[in-house]
């Protein structure tokens, strides 16, 4: 698949734009806040319906405007689909494809595949539990709908069970309302954990592979599922750790509490990697999701990489870029220098200066 061309209509810092991509791969080169970061992130809403930025749908809209247009065209398959989204400050978004409104976003999940590549996820190993989770959580809803939608449940009811939670230690009658939801965080975290669990075998197939490449075979990758919980003793530790929950107000058993651990040569680089080893990692693991989704849907995802070829030094860069050769990506950089000794076959330069993009020719 990949994206044939966009336009925004006051979204950010664009007033109006129409932009085609090429098959391959495409650069948008400018300086700094001139908004290169901002087409990604459309494009991003477009597969996902939310901001790889994590803010507030108005928030994309331009500054003193109502409302905002993002319109994506794919191809898949050859056939051209459409990906209307409608951004308002008042209300909720809406979404078309094909001209048709959706009810619900998770229709729109798994018409385009974006994997997004940005300097945080270098440093994903290191960082919070969190990001971890959230890199498991943003593959698995664009592959699986049933995922998406249990996983949008299981937050809910998470939150709500904290909130009771804490009733609960005025109002001791409300004791009852727990198992019922306990029993809906089970069949929901459940799913949660199995998925997750196949997911990152899956994983350690193919980052072995891919890591031995990058490392000359000097470095072996692994990547455990530090589960909270099995998913088949859930329901018992939820019970045990009741009293627990009880006095600290929270939820301590289940997979909003999971992580994975990066292991080379049995070492957990998280407390003792050197940086060139996590971001190797993190570079392996980045190529191995295009793979997990490729042989999932049998189909290349589009890759977005936003300014992270000026964070790797030429070997990791040589490394990436061998491997996207049959994928679209989508490159911001600031300068074009960087690029043009490096053999990189570009098909499509653009040049973005303030909401602006312009077709750099030959
Ligand atoms: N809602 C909005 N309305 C208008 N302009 C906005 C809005 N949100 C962000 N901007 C502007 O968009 C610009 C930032 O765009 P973007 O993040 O795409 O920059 P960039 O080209 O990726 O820069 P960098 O190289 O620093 O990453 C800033 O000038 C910011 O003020
Ligand atoms: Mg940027």
């Amino acid at each position: 698949m990949f994206i044939n061309s966009l336009d925004l209509k006051n979204f950010r810092n664009y007033d109006n734009l129409h932009i085609e991509f090429d098959s391959h791969i495409n650069i948008l080169y400018g300086d700094n806040a001139q908004g290169k970061t901002n087409i990604l992130e459309a494009l991003f809403m477009s597969a996902t319906t939310k901001s790889h930025r994590g803010g507030k749908d108005k928030e994309m809209i331009r500054f003193s405007e109502d409302d905002c247009h993002i319109k994506t065209i794919v191809s898949k398959d050859d056939i051209l689909r459409k990906i209307d989204m409608h951004l308002k400050r008042r209300s909720k978004k809406g979404i078309a494809i094909d001209g048709i409104n959706i009810r619900r976003s998770s229709e729109l999940f798994g018409l385009l595949n974006i994997i997004f590549f940005s300097p945080e996820d270098l440093s994903i190993i290191k960082q919070g539990p969190d990001k971890r989770r959230r890199f498991l959580d943003i593959e698995l809803c664009q592959l699986d709908k049933i995922y998406l939608t249990y996983l949008a449940k299981y937050n809910k009811i998470l939150f709500q069970r904290n909130n009771l939670l804490k009733q609960i230690n005025y109002d001791r009658s409300k004791l009852d309302m727990l198992d019922v939801w306990d029993e809906q965080l089970v069949t929901y975290g459940s799913y949660i954990i199995d998925k997750r669990a196949d997911f990152i075998l899956n994983l350690n197939e193919i980052i072995r592979e891919k890591h031995d490449k990058l490392t000359g075979s000097l470095e072996k990758i692994s990547i455990d599922y530090e589960k909270s919980t099995e998913s088949s003793s859930f329901a018992e530790r939820l019970k045990a750790a009741r009293e627990d929950d009880l006095r600290r107000y929270i939820t301590t058993v289940g997979p909003h509490r999971d992580d994975m651990i990066f292991m080379t040569n049995d070492i957990d680089i998280r407390k003792f990697g050197s940086q060139g080893q996590v971001r190797s990692a993190a570079l392996s693991l980045k190529l191995s999701e295009i793979e997990i989704v490729r042989s999932r849907i049998k189909e290349s995802p589009v890759l977005l990489l936003d300014d992270v070829l000026s964070e790797l030094d030429s070997n990791r860069q040589n490394y990436l870029l061998n491997n996207i050769d049959d994928v679209q990506v989508i490159i911001t950089c600031t300068g074009l220098d960087e690029f043009v000794n490096k053999r990189l076959p570009i098909d499509r330069v653009y040049k973005v200066v303030e909401g602006t993009v312009t077709l750099k020719e030959e």
